[in-house]
């Protein structure tokens, strides 16, 4: 029987997007900061205090920032971001209570686990940052793509809309990013997790979008758990010593290294490198 192979989509197949006008830049923005100033202004017509009012006002700017189809990062903030900011001017939030202040950085601790720190905070792959490599790894139907460490999902998105008949997985230690993730990405597995005690073998391709420290420990744990002919695929970073089957390069964007699992050309590292 032939195999049926994972290559990348011809463009007629690729997802449109349904978006309308309702979301050409910068409606959406603005559309937003209105909705919330309404509510803002008429919840407590209704008889809702002003403080669950400006938080309602908040969570519709956020989730119109969330929901943006294909928007830049300093997009989807401006659009969180100009509401709160437009009533911290307006001098509305002086009215909070002093531990509210404390919120943000609650947030922060939750979404970034101490241990997280080590190896690279979150920082999310450009959709379109592995365009092209379905025809340099050809992986069969079905065959396991791990995300190690896969933040909000950005990477999971990018590896499904490459093979988009792989199992996608996502491993990530941020319970809290965990479970956005989960939602975003609901055509993925994601679990929360160390991706360093997480095991890989049985995934046909790795990726990693993590900091340079942690390139060769992760090159050593694809090397002694992955099977041969399998893959490690890195944003940004390369494993020092490796060589890659395919390097790709676009002015504008990081370079995404290729490296095969037993390939006589890619090297291996030194006992001690790995973790
Ligand atoms: C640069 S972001 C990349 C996110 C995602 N892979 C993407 O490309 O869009 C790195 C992510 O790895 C997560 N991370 C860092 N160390 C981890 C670990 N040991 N186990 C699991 N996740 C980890 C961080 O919380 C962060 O979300």
């Amino acid at each position: 029987m032939q195999a049926t192979t994972v290559g990348p989509r011809p463009p007629s197949a690729r997802p449109r997007s349904k978006a309308g006008w309702v979301w050409r830049w910068p409606l959406p923005a603005l559309l937003a900061w209105f909705g919330a100033w309404a509510l803002t202004l008429l919840l407590p017509a209704a008889g809702v205090a002003a403080m669950p009012a400006q938080c309602c006002g908040m969570a519709l700017s956020g989730a119109v920032a969330w929901a943006l189809p294909q928007a830049s990062a300093w997009r989807r903030w401006l659009t969180a971001l100009g509401f709160p900011l437009a009533l911290l001017a307006s001098g509305a939030l002086s009215a909070w209570p002093a531990w509210c202040w404390l919120l943000p950085l609650a947030l922060l601790w939750l979404a970034y686990p101490l241990r997280a720190w080590r190896d690279a905070p979150l920082y999310p792959t450009p959709l379109l940052a592995l365009q092209g490599l379905a025809e340099q790894a050809v992986l069969p139907a079905g065959a396991r793509i791990l995300d190690a460490g896969c933040g909000l999902g950005h990477g999971l998105k990018a590896l499904q809309r490459e093979w988009p008949l792989a199992r996608i997985e996502g491993v990530e230690s941020s319970w809290l990013l965990r479970l956005a993730c989960a939602l975003r990405c609901r055509f993925a597995q994601v679990r929360q997790g160390d991706m360093w005690q997480r095991d890989w073998s049985g995934c046909a391709m790795v990726y990693l979008f993590q900091r340079p420290e942690s390139m060769a420990g992760a090159w050593s744990k694809a090397q002694r758990e992955m099977a041969g002919g399998s893959w490690l695929l890195s944003l940004a970073f390369e494993v020092p010593g490796a060589v890659a089957e395919v390097v790709l390069s676009r002015p504008g964007s990081h370079p995404v290294w290729l490296y095969r699992i037993g390939s006589p050309s890619s090297g291996s590292i030194r006992p001690g490198d790995g973790r």
